[in-house]
């Protein structure tokens, strides 16, 4: 906002004066007349940063709201962390960044036949395998993890909720081809959601706020390791589970970006996909966007510089290929 114009309203508006730099603006909230970009309040700064923005500029028609919803290439969800819908929320909360196993099932219901079998090498406390159960029927499925705890409250979580317990394996995914009941299936799809390098212990991408540390102290963890050796872990990992897929099986990856710096964009959902473009059997298909609107927008920056907030995942979808 130019000087002049800065004045003008901070003359215009004397009496709604609150502590040393704001103006009471009523509903549209607080203004920092330090705000050097732009005559936004707090509230509708952060209205802006939020990394989805959905419009809606066509149409009141029901019917065409719905071929939009179908056409949509943005999952939003809004799945309750209480109420009787959570699928043991209040036991899965332990864990930093548990999925919805409402839409693993949704993702697991497009890349599996009824008998389908699912792998996941980081399965924390078990969105994947949660998703797999609430399937009609449902599927099955294995899932490793490094951290005991987290597989003790999956299965706590399936005796609560009535759900069929599925396989799994305490242990370090790099070794997933010596877990005989990894190695003696041929997995339909393998979907997972892996540690990114050390975001958690990191400054947060906005949106991020939920998480609350990192997931385990151990060394193997890959989200103890930097971003280079992560990428490289990462790869390493998915080339051992093609091992177990079919061909033409698909491997799905939850993924986040980081805040960018000067040294490096850290758009991670890119480096993965530019990664795992070295294995030559595997093909990067496309993506879809997840939006979670149960986290809470905040004024990341305000009222200095724009940080995004970012509510969104990717969920990056790659095709086994025949060698
Ligand atoms: C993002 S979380 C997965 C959350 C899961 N989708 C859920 O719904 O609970 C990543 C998980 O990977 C595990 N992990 C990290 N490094 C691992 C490794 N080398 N082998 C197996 N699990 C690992 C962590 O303990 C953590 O639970």
């Amino acid at each position: 906002m130019k000087k002049d114009t800065q004045t003008n309203l901070i003359k215009s508006h004397k009496e709604k004066r609150v502590g040393k730099f704001g103006i009471d603006l009523g509903e549209r909230g607080k203004y920092d007349i330090r705000n050097p970009l732009n005559e936004l309040t707090g509230k509708e700064w952060t209205h802006f940063i939020n990394s989805i923005s959905e419009t809606d500029f066509s149409s009141n028609k029901d019917e065409l709201r719905l071929w939009k919803y179908l056409q949509d290439s943005v999952i939003p969800t809004y799945y309750t962390t209480n109420g009787k819908n959570t699928i043991g929320h209040k036991l899965r909360k332990i864990h930093p960044s548990p999925k919805p196993p409402a839409l693993m099932k949704e993702i697991i219901n497009f890349f599996t036949k009824s008998d389908g079998w699912i792998l996941d090498p980081f399965v924390g406390v078990g969105g994947t395998l949660l998703g797999a159960s609430l399937c009609e029927p449902p599927r099955n499925a294995v899932g490793i993890d490094l951290e005991q705890k987290y597989l003790d409250v999956y299965k706590k979580v399936t005796k609560q909720e009535g759900l069929k317990e599925q396989i799994v394996k305490k242990g370090d995914a790099r070794n997933l081809d010596n877990f005989k009941e990894v190695k003696s299936k041929t997995f339909d799809l393998i979907l997972t959601d892996p540690p990114y390098a050390n975001m958690l212990s990191k400054k947060r991408t906005g949106g991020d706020r939920k998480d609350k540390g990192n997931f385990t102290s151990n060394q193997k963890d890959l989200g103890n390791i930097n971003y280079k050796e992560f990428l490289n872990e990462f790869r390493l990992i998915i080339e051992k589970s093609l091992m177990f897929l079919k061909n033409k099986g698909y491997i799905v990856v939850f993924c986040k970006d980081m805040q960018p710096t000067k040294e490096h964009h850290n758009l991670l959902h890119a480096d993965i996909i530019q990664e795992l473009y070295k294995i030559s059997n595997l093909q990067f298909k496309g993506y879809k966007i997840w939006y979670d609107k149960t986290l809470n927008l905040y004024p990341y920056g305000y009222p200095f510089s724009f940080v995004a907030n970012q509510l969104h995942q990717y969920i990056l979808i790659f095709r086994k290929e025949e060698k």
